[in-house]
């Protein structure tokens, strides 16, 4: 059995920002970081969800972005460490969130130093890779989505654009018929449904689910909401398992669910699919506890 883990919406503590830097639209995000987000995200949570996500030994770690806050030189820096820490690129497959690509200067500021772990390759890249793209972990076929794009002020919208839709549709037809498990990996909600407002929605979900429907696909793994989610949408290939996880590092007792990961165990036997889904999260102490442990069915 493969074991995917997926984390989501890390959200590191805010590691300063230049005066220069503040002056654009990242002040707001300062500010509500001073204000009110600093209480919310908390390294001792997301320090016990890395911990208990490592003793449970995954063979390859999702990270579906958000990873930072505010897209500064200085917090891009500390991702990169923190990356480093966790998992080699060829263990750890990373995506933007809106987090990450808050301005329109992001990349300079540093996302394009987390680009090895996009595409487990590409040191020294000068821009993010054309999405999407995929990795193979064994029969799994992570399939990597862009869904952010720096958005106006008050917005934390995404939207994939037209050839990304087109060439996941052609992804997802050439991964099953080599007969592949097709995991689809997104920061934002597929389905306009469900997105908590429509300012924090992907403005192209009824393309991507569209695309879903008719050429299918295991498992989506997704963040933004900061909530546990489970849905089916049904394809013309058979049931598409949509998963999300809260943030990361999320404290308990909080509006939000506490932090926590969680992990797909994808099998095959006797030529059909067998997805296990292991919840974990922290209880009101903070402490690691299994919220879902059971077969999904296909
Ligand atoms: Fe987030």
């Amino acid at each position: 059995m493969i074991r995917i883990a997926h984390i989501t919406d890390v959200h590191l503590p805010l590691a300063g920002a230049t005066v220069r830097e503040l002056a654009s639209k990242r002040i707001f995000g300062w500010l509500s970081w001073r204000l009110r987000r600093f209480r919310r995200h908390r390294a001792v949570s997301l320090n016990t969800v890395i911990a208990d996500m490592q003793a449970h030994a995954p063979d390859h770690i999702v990270l579906t972005g958000d990873l930072v806050n505010i897209s500064t030189r200085r917090e891009f820096a500390a991702a990169r460490t923190w990356l480093e820490t966790l998992a080699p690129p060829e263990r750890l497959t990373f995506i933007p969130g809106n987090h990450d690509l808050y301005v329109a200067n992001a990349l300079q500021a540093g996302l394009v130093t987390l680009a090895p772990w996009m595409t487990a390759k590409n040191e020294g890249a000068q821009t993010i890779p054309r999405f999407p793209l995929v990795r193979y972990v064994s029969n799994v076929a992570i399939i990597s989505l862009n869904s952010t794009y720096p958005a106006p002020w008050g917005e934390a919208s995404g939207r994939l654009g037209l050839e990304q839709i087109e060439r996941l549709a052609r992804l997802l037809e050439e991964t099953r018929s080599k007969g592949l498990f097709r995991l689809v990996i997104l920061h934002h909600p597929p389905l306009f449904s469900l997105a908590t407002s429509p300012r924090k929605a992907l403005k192209d979900a009824d393309a991507l689910e569209q695309v879903l429907r008719e050429k299918g696909a295991e498992a989506v793994l997704y963040g933004h909401n900061h909530l546990w989610k489970h849905d089916v949408l049904e394809s013309r290939t058979g049931p598409v398992h949509l998963l999300a996880a809260p943030s990361a590092s999320y404290r308990p007792g909080g509006k939000k669910p506490a932090a926590g990961w969680q992990m797909l165990g994808i099998a095959r036997r006797q030529g059909a699919w067998r997805l296990h889904l292991l919840r974990r999260g922290l209880d009101r102490q903070g402490e690691p506890m299994t919220l879902k442990d059971e077969w999904l069915a296909f």
